[in-house]
């Protein structure tokens, strides 16, 4: 029987270019959020979208604690976000100098390339990560082009 390790998946997945988003909630210490890349649309009736949260991911509570929860697709030049999310600061502090605003109860920050609010319906496991699906309550274009994800550094698309 052929087995996969760890280290190859990721490699080989890691050929699978992605955006990266910020999935963001608003807890009762304020905003939160995460780098996240494993998002996808899931259904268009009704409309449903999908994140894979890792278990050990502390937004994932706060998620769940609020029931919402936003998806920020990073513009270019957003990388320090991007990284910024993706690390271990404090959860009150990740948010520090970050202009955001709140809409629809989802904190959307300045200058992302697009952001989806969702209800969050159902948390599902799959893994070691949960999977949390969400129905589309609102839909925004933003500016600039998008941040890609592709065999494990930030790029663009040109
Ligand atoms: C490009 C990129 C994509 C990522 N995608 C995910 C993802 O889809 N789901 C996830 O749980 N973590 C993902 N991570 C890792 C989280 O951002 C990281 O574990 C973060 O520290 C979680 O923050 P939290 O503990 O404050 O929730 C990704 C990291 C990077 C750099």
């Amino acid at each position: 029987m052929r087995s996969v390790a760890p280290q190859r998946f990721r490699q080989v997945i890691g050929r699978f270019p992605t955006g990266v988003t910020v999935v963001t909630a608003m807890s009762a210490d304020g905003p939160v959020g995460m780098t996240a890349n494993a998002v996808t649309s899931l259904s268009l009736e009704p409309l449903l979208l999908l994140v894979c949260f890792d278990n050990g991911s502390r937004t994932l509570p706060l998620v769940r604690g609020s029931g919402r929860f936003g998806v920020n697709v990073l513009a270019r030049g957003q990388e320090d976000l991007a990284r910024r999310f993706a690390g271990k600061l404090p959860e009150a502090e990740k948010f520090d100098g970050v202009p955001y605003s709140l809409d629809d109860g989802v904190p959307v920050i300045e200058g992302a390339h697009a952001w989806l609010g969702c209800d969050l319906t159902e948390l599902l496991p799959g893994g070691d990560h949960t999977i949390g699906i969400g129905a589309v309550v609102a839909a925004e274009l933003g500016v600039g082009e998008p941040l890609v994800w592709y065999s494990g550094s930030y790029s663009a698309l040109r």
